[in-house]
């Protein structure tokens, strides 16, 4: 259900040529201000023009609340500090999904549920044997949950929503888990009931079946908050393309496989890989921070630092916060020293000394330090990206159910001005 907490406070006045025409001010539960144009139109003729959206509410969302400016972040009420200490993933995911906290029992069914739906039909198996083994787990990512559109076809609108929920939340672990086994040319290791859903993962990509595996307390925790801090972010690239998607009445499998394919560019969840990538390439120039510094200032030199800056975080990401202080934790209890922790506190020192981020509010978002800490834990570079969208399905499952769930929801279709050639007549092509 969208927010109900929703007031609609006077009215704004919008003058267009000497006209007023008055628009529904709304303001959310936050105390949000928005002006509702829904009309607009209809009563002036003229639409808004917005690029990359930056200013358009696309829809009324009772889920995340992020106030960008003062670096807050809430899922359905609780700060994200407070759901990250005391929390676990699968409890997260059900108050993303639900609305609420789950009791002792609704978590034990949950739990449940997530554990005895986590096999992919052997069939799918097969799938995993046609790629190369240089495929980006991502692509692969995206297909196979695509995929299981065909082996339970009930997935739209009309079909078992909730069974289809849990099925997806099971079953991505276990597809993310075989998509790495593919690429390092080893067995795939089977989901296992006795274990958390974090546990299992970690199972799945790293036992071999020639030995027992334990998986370390440290790993399981680890890897729990990293996927709590990403498991919802509002109308985000990838969030607001499963609601494109989703709006059509696209099923639940196509409208997520469609969020990961925009989560995979660098701009958004694949700048985790990218961070890593940098700060490698720093480390091996010689950690000369203040040159790449420079040179993401320098618009010519097509670098950016990655990592850095944010459409809505306009202070420090909270969840960057988070994680910087994890990666010590984790580093020292796992008894790794990577040299690349130091170089990326270096980096950000310097960065925000320097005047060019200050004026432009650029700080370290989620992505910074989140690598660093996949790294330490043993979980490729390639990786990374597919470990963003197991914590991220949650929120693009309780996006999509939300919308579902809505009864004004419409087909999202944005208008655009057009700027092209006009009154053309066609010409034969041995004239042009
Ligand atoms: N390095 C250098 N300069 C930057 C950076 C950066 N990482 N990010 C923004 N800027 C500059 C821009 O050049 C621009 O400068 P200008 O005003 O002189 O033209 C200004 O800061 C504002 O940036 P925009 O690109 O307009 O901001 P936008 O909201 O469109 O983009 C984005 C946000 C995509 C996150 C951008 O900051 C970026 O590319 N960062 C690096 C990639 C990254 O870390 N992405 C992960 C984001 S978090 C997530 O999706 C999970």
């Amino acid at each position: 259900m969208e927010t109900t907490k929703l007031s609609k406070t006077d009215s704004v006045k919008i003058n267009l040529n000497g006209q007023d025409y008055d628009f529904p001010r709304i303001v959310g539960s936050e105390g949000e201000v928005g002006i509702d144009i829904s009309e607009l139109r209809q009563k002036t003729g003229i639409i808004t023009y917005d690029n990359g959206y930056g200013n358009t509410g696309s829809c009324l969302s009772s889920i995340t609340f992020i106030n960008g400016e003062k670096g807050i972040l809430h899922y359905r009420g609780y700060p994200i500090e407070e759901l990250a200490k005391n929390s676990n993933f699968v409890e997260v995911s059900y108050l993303v999904i639900y609305g609420h906290l789950p009791s002792k029992k609704e978590l034990e069914d949950f739990q449940f549920q997530l554990t005895h739906h986590s096999l992919i039909h052997e069939d799918m198996k097969k799938f995993f044997e046609g790629y190369p083994r240089s495929a980006h787990p991502m692509g692969i990512l995206s297909s196979m949950v695509d995929s299981l559109s065909a082996f339970y076809p009930d997935a739209g609108y009309d079909g078992d929503v909730n069974l289809n929920i849990i099925r997806l939340l099971a079953k991505l672990k276990t597809i993310a888990a075989f998509s790495y086994k593919k690429s390092i040319g080893q067995l795939y290791i089977y989901p296992r009931n006795d274990l958390s859903y974090s546990a299992d993962f970690l199972h799945m990509m790293f036992a071999v079946p020639s030995e027992d595996y334990e998986v370390p307390a440290v790993l399981e925790r680890a890897l729990d908050l990293l996927l709590i801090l990403h498991a919802d972010h509002e109308q985000n690239c990838s969030t607001a393309t499963v609601r494109m998607v989703g709006s059509s009445e696209a099923n639940l499998f196509a409208s997520i496989s469609a969020g990961i394919c925009a989560l995979w560019g660098p701009l958004h969840g694949g700048a985790n890989q990218r961070v890593i990538q940098m700060l490698e390439k720093i480390r091996d120039d010689g950690s000369d921070y203040k040159k790449y510094v420079d040179m993401a200032k320098d618009k010519d030199s097509g670098f950016k630092l990655m990592g850095f800056g944010h459409r809505v975080y306009k202070n420090f990401d909270p969840r960057a916060r988070i994680l910087k202080a994890s990666a010590d934790d984790v580093l020292e209890k796992l008894g790794v020293h990577d040299p690349l922790l130091e170089i990326a506190k270096n980096l950000e020192e310097v960065a925000l000394k320097d005047p060019f981020f200050i004026e432009r509010k650029l700080y370290p978002n989620v992505d910074f330090y989140s690598g660093i800490i996949y790294r330490a834990m043993g979980i490729p570079t390639n990786m990374f990206t597919v470990m963003f969208a197991l914590g991220r399905l949650p929120g693009w499952i309780a996006q999509w159910k939300e919308m579902r769930e809505n009864p004004k929801a419409r087909i999202y279709r944005p208008r655009q001005v057009y700027v092209g050639e006009t009154n053309k007549s066609y010409e034969p092509i041995d004239k042009r």
